[in-house]
Formats: structure tokens, sequence, C-alpha cells
């Protein structure tokens, strides 16, 4: 079978990796400049997470006026430990009605340049926000130096999203670890030998934020 709910699923090494992802998720942007900036973002109300992970940002950005529901497939990634509601499926195919959110935001997470399905989840997301409603995806810009050991290109095509109605702010941060053993824990894990060799502990981290408005 080819499309199945397993089949829609991007494999990711959160869930069976649980302590690497959670240096990933402390360590990526560690000054929280990506959080703030969604913080302000994002309105009051109903607003959906695509791909939420373990919940970290769906977590940081709930506050009294603003409940965030987690979206995600991978039931190892969910972590029930946080208080969230949570929801288990897919970008491509959202479930919930039409009109339904104040906002839809996803972090690293499935709208990835070049995935076959990307309009589906383009659909899905336009679909479920209400009209003046913010859809907003966060990726790696590139351009930095945490991309540049990467042995293939993980950097996003700001041209691609602009084709789509999207515009775009690029945040400035750093890959900020606790010791130079564990930057190279991490890093060796994503890019291997050149990863695994690195001797310092701050890394130079662009971020891209894109936001369009639903008409
Ligand atoms: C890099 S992690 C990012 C998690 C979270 N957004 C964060 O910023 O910490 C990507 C997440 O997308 C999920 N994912 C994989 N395929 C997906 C799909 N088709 N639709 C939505 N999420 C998906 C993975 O299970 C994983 O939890």
């Amino acid at each position: 079978m080819t499309n199945d709910k397993h089949s829609q699923i991007i494999p990711f090494y959160g869930g069976k990796y649980p302590d690497l992802f959670e240096i990933e998720r402390r360590c990526m942007d560690r000054a929280g400049k990506v959080i703030q900036h969604l913080d302000a973002l994002l309105p009051s109300g109903l607003v959906l997470d695509v791909g939420a992970g373990n919940g970290f940002t769906a977590e940081k950005l709930t506050c009294d006026n603003r409940k965030i529901i987690p979206l995600e497939p991978d039931e190892n990634m969910i972590d029930l430990k946080k208080n969230l509601v949570w929801t288990k499926g897919v970008a491509q195919d959202i479930p919930f009605h039409t009109n339904t959110f104040d906002a839809v935001y996803a972090t690293w997470a499935f709208f990835f340049d070049g995935i076959s399905d990307l309009a589906k989840g383009l659909y899905e997301f336009e679909r479920v926000v209400k009209q003046n409603g913010s859809m907003i995806i966060v990726d790696n810009y590139g351009h930095d130096e945490f991309t540049s050991y990467a042995p293939n290109n993980i950097s996003s095509s700001p041209d691609a999203w602009i084709d789509r109605g999207f515009t775009y702010e690029i945040i400035q941060t750093e890959f900020v670890f606790d010791d130079v053993a564990e930057a190279q824990r991490l890093l060796g894990f994503y890019f291997g030998q050149r990863g695994s060799r690195i001797e310092q502990t701050r890394i130079e981290y662009k971020v891209v934020v894109y936001t369009k408005i639903k008409k």
C-alpha cells in the first residue's frame, strides 16, 4: 500500500533516540528567539501546531488566551506528560473541520522543499485556518555555519515560498551546547565525521519564518 497513514509520515529520529532529541531541542535556539518570534506573530484563540514533535513549542506558546493543539503522527514522539490536548494525524490529512483555527504553524516539520505531498499539506493548512488567520512555517534558512556541516542540502528555498504567496523573515540564532562532547554527539549523529570533530560549543544558526495570511 502506498497511501496509508504510515507512508505519509516522514521518518524522524526523535522517537527512537529521545535523549538526542532532548539535546537538539534544548540547544538549537538556546536563547529562545524562535519561540519569542512566534509568540509575537501568533494571535490569541485556537492554534494548530502541525508535526508538533514532543510538544516543545506548543507548550511554550500556550498561554491564558491562546490554546495550541499539537498534531503529531508518530506516537513515539507524543509526550503525554505535557499538559496538552494531543491529536494524532498528518499534515496531508488534518483531522479538523474547515475554518477551525485562528492560526496554524509548523516548525521544522513536513513543509520541506521537495516533499512530494507538499501541495496536499498546504491545501490542508489553508483549509483549516479561518479567513485572515496566519499560516506560519519555520525551517533552516541556510547560509550559516550549522548547515555548512551537512553533506546534503538541508536549507529552505525562500523563492519557492514567495511563489506560494508567503513572505519571510530570518532569525539569527545559534546552537549553544553545554560542552564539546554534547556538540560532537548531536552533530556527529546528524552529519557523521564532520560533526563529530567539532571543537566548539556555539554554532551559528539561521532560521527562516514564512508567513501567509488566508484571504
Ligand atoms: C524535526 S521534528 C520537529 C518537531 C517539532 N515541530 C519541533 O519543532 O520540535 C519533525 C516532526 O514532524 C513529524 N512528521 C513526520 N511526518 C509528518 C507528516 N506527514 N505530517 C506532520 N508531521 C509529520 C515527525 O514525526 C516529527 O515529530
